[in-house]
C-alpha cells in the first residue's frame, strides 16, 4: 500500500484473471499506431502480471466512437503491443458477452489478451451497472494503469473498482508519485509554465497554480489575453477579450500571493499563421495593428530561462508559441532544452504533461531528460487543477485488506 492505494506488490496474481485497464488511446495514422509512448508506459505492468502467472485481460478505449466502429478497433494496437512485448497478445472482438467469456475461459496463466474498444458499448461512458457487471464477470481483480483516463468515471476506469479488488498498475503508481512530489511537496522555488491557445480552458488551472507556485510564466495565445487586459497592443493576435476581467483578477491575486507572473516582453510576429511566413521580432509595445504574435521573442525566452535557473521545480503544460508551425516552435524548443540541461545537471526537477507539450518535447528531443513527462492530457490538467480524479479516488477508497476481504466473500 503506497500513496493510499494498493499496488501490484499487494496483489496475489498467480492464476488470477486480471482485468488491466490501460490507456491504449494512441494516435493512429493509416490504420497503424503512429506514437507508441503510451504503449511503452504500460508494457512493464503487462509483463510483470504475466510473469507472475496472472492472466492479463487488457481493457481500453480508443478515440471517441459512437457505437461499434471498425475505424476505432484496438486490433492494430494489440498487434503493436505484441511486437513491443515480444509475446503473443490475443485479440477479442468484443469486451463483454459470449466471445469475451470464451476467450478468457481459454486463457492459461501468463497469457495476454486485448479486448475490443470498451467505448463500442455505450455503457462504458455511462458507467452503467449492467455493463460494469458484464466486465467484472471476466476478472478476479482489477488493475488500473490508465492515469491519463482517470479523469473519466467510466465503467472500465472507475466502475470496476466497486465490484472487484482494485490495484494501481506500475505506470499509474509512478505517475502519481512523480506528480504528487511536484505539486504537493515540491522544492521551492517552483515555476509553472502554462501555454496553449486559450485562457478559457485553463482558468481553474491558473487560479490553482498561483496559490502554489512562485513563478508563473504564461505563453502561447493565452498570454495575448493577459497583455490585452493590461492595455498592451496585440494587433490581430488570437485572444479572448471577454476574459480580460478574469485575466486582471488572476494578475491581482497572483500579486497578493507573491506569485510572480512572467508575461512576454517581446514577440515573434508575422502577418499570418503560415509556415515560413515573413517574421519579425518586436517588443510587445511595438506590435503593429496588422501583426499576429506567434511565439515568444528572444528576450522573453531569456527571462523564462533565467527564472528556470533560479527554480528547483518546473511544472509545464502547453507550448509557448504556435509550435505546430515552423519557425514558431523556436521558443518552446529553446525553453525545453534549457529545462532539460538544468535537469541533467541535477538542479531542477522538471515535470511536463499534455498532448501538445509532449509532442513539443519530443520534437525538441528532450523528453528522456525531463524528470517526468506525463502522457495524460485532460487528466494531467485536472490533476494540476487540484481536482479529484475518479479513477484514482476509487483506488484510494479500497480497504487495505481488500484481497482477503474478497477472498472471504467468495469463501
Ligand atoms: C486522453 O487521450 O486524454 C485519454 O485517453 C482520455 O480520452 P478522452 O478524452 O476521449 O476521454
Ligand atoms: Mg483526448
Amino acid at each position: 500500500m503506497a500513496g493510499g492505494f494498493c499496488t501490484l506488490n499487494d496483489a496475489a496474481l498467480a492464476g488470477k484473471r486480471v482485468l488491466l485497464r490501460v490507456d491504449l488511446n494512441v494516435p493512429m495514422k493509416n490504420g497503424a499506431v503512429s506514437d507508441v509512448t503510451r504503449l511503452e508506459r504500460v508494457t512493464p505492468t503487462i509483463a510483470e502480471i504475466a510473469d507472475k502467472a496472472g492472466k492479463v485481460i487488457l481493457l481500453s478505449h480508443l478515440g471517441r466512437p459512437k457505437g461499434r466502429d471498425p475505424a476505432h478497433s484496438l486490433r492494430p494496437v494489440a498487434a503493436a503491443l505484441a511486437a513491443m512485448l515480444h509475446r503473443p497478445v490475443g485479440f477479442v472482438e468484443d469486451c463483454i458477452g459470449p466471445r469475451a467469456r470464451a476467450a478468457v475461459a481459454a486463457m492459461r496463466p501468463g497469457d495476454i489478451v486485448c479486448l475490443e474498444n470498451t467505448r463500442f458499448h455505450d455503457g462504458e461512458e455511462r458507467n452503467d451497472a449492467a455493463f460494469v457487471a458484464a466486465l467484472a464477470e471476466l476478472g478476479d481483480l482489477w488493475v488500473n494503469d490508465a492515469f491519463s483516463a482517470a479523469h473519466r468515471a467510466h465503467a472500465s476506469t472507475e466502475g470496476l473498482g466497486h465490484l472487484l479488488p482494485a490495484y494501481a498498475g506500475r505506470a499509474l503508481e509512478a505517475e502519481l508519485q512523480a506528480l504528487g512530489k511536484a505539486l504537493e511537496t515540491p522544492e521551492h522555488p517552483v515555476v509553472a509554465i502554462v501555454g496553449g491557445a486559450k485562457i478559457s480552458t485553463k482558468l481553474a488551472l491558473l487560479q490553482h497554480l498561483i496559490a502554489r507556485v512562485d513563478f508563473l510564466a504564461v505563453g502561447g495565445g493565452m498570454a495575448n489575453t493577459f497583455l490585452a487586459a493590461q492595455g498592451k497592443p496585440i494587433g490581430k493576435s488570437l485572444a479572448e477579450p471577454d476574459l480580460a476581467a478574469s485575466a486582471r483578477e488572476i494578475l491581482a491575486e497572483a500579486e497578493r500571493r507573491h506569485c510572480e507572473i512572467v508575461l512576454p516582453c517581446d514577440a515573434v510576429v508575422a502577418p499570418a499563421l503560415k509556415a515560413h511566413a515573413a517574421t519579425a521580432v518586436v517588443p510587445i509595445a511595438a506590435v503593429a495593428a496588422d501583426a499576429m504574435i506567434l511565439d515568444l521573442g528572444p528576450r522573453s525566452v531569456e527571462r523564462v530561462v533565467s527564472v528556470l535557473a533560479r527554480a528547483k521545480t518546473l511544472l509545464w503544460n502547453g507550448p509557448v508559441g504556435a509550435f505546430e508551425i515552423e519557425p514558431f516552435d523556436t521558443a518552446t524548443i529553446q525553453i525545453a532544452e534549457a529545462a532539460a540541461e538544468l535537469t541533467t545537471a541535477g538542479k531542477l526537477v522538471s515535470i511536463a504533461g499534455g498532448g501538445d507539450t509532449v509532442a513539443a518535447l519530443n520534437r525538441a528531443g528532450v523528453t528522456a531528460r525531463f524528470s517526468y513527462v506525463s502522457t495524460a492530457g485532460g487528466a494531467f490538467l485536472e490533476w494540476l487543477e487540484g481536482r479529484t480524479l475518479p479513477g484514482v479516488a476509487i483506488l484510494q477508497a479500497k480497504p487495505r485488506n481488500q484481497a482477503n476481504a474478497a477472498g472471504a466473500m467468495i469463501g
